[in-house]
């Protein structure tokens, strides 16, 4: 793979990325999220980085830093992450959805600190919308490439997944293996099939999953 990289295979592309979880407030101090690290969406950044792409990385709240190189947007809510995401996608030839997106928004936020006197909070959630298929779906789509995190059924979701959202090439992993490790174990589905990888450091698999997604390009 190192030979792989000398030959700079994402140059001259602008390659947009999520990552890490999104934050989604329940009142000024509290909110709800999930237990993304944003290792595995970071590791993608730097991997198109190598690869000689230009490279901006939307990222939910994470206690990583900025990879170098990396234009970074940070964000918090899904809903940032969206308008984000849509503003950018226009000048990219490559969209990397590796964000854990909260699906759903709360819909009565209190613009103030929620006092434990007060009556017993009745959290409202609505949806928020889907980052990856909307992109997907638009008329001058970018190469699209999408996670599924499952605690089960891993392959038979992520076919599902893919066919659902539309995009070319999706990356499954297990959420007890992925989230927050230095290691992952994937396996990559695509129109020829599934390609399982074995377990390795996060940076490896997703210099793996660069030089599979420049195949397809
Ligand atoms: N995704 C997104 N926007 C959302 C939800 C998910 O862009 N609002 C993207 C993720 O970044 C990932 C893919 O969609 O690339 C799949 O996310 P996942 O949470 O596994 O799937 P969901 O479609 O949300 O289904 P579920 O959570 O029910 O498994
Ligand atoms: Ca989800």
């Amino acid at each position: 793979l190192n030979g792989f990289f000398d030959k700079k295979v994402l140059a001259g592309k602008r390659v947009l990325l999520t990552a890490g979880p999104t934050y989604e407030a329940i009142d000024t101090v509290r909110g709800i999220t999930n237990i993304s690290s944003g290792k595995m969406g970071y590791a993608l950044a730097r991997a198109c980085r190598d690869a000689g792409a230009e490279v901006t990385l939307v990222s939910g709240p994470t206690a990583l830093a900025a990879p170098l190189g990396v234009r970074l947007l940070p964000v918090q809510s899904a809903g940032e992450m969206y308008q984000a995401v849509l503003s950018e996608v226009g000048r990219s030839q490559v969209f990397i959805s590796v964000a854990a997106v909260a699906d759903y928004r709360v819909k009565n936020r209190s613009e103030h600190k929620i006092k434990k006197g007060d009556a017993l909070p009745v959290i409202e959630l609505e949806e928020n919308p889907d980052i990856l298929a909307t992109v997907a779906s638009l008329p001058a789509a970018p190469f699209c490439v999408g996670f599924a995190a499952e605690s089960q059924n891993l392959l038979q979701f992520a076919d599902s997944k893919r066919r659902k959202k539309k995009v070319p090439l999706l990356v499954a992993n297990l959420v007890q293996q992925a989230m927050g490790s230095d290691v992952n174990e994937v396996t990559l589905l695509d129109d020829a099939g599934q390609h399982p990888l074995p377990a390795m450091a996060k940076a490896e698999v997703a210099r793996a999953i660069v030089a599979h997604l420049a195949r397809l390009l």
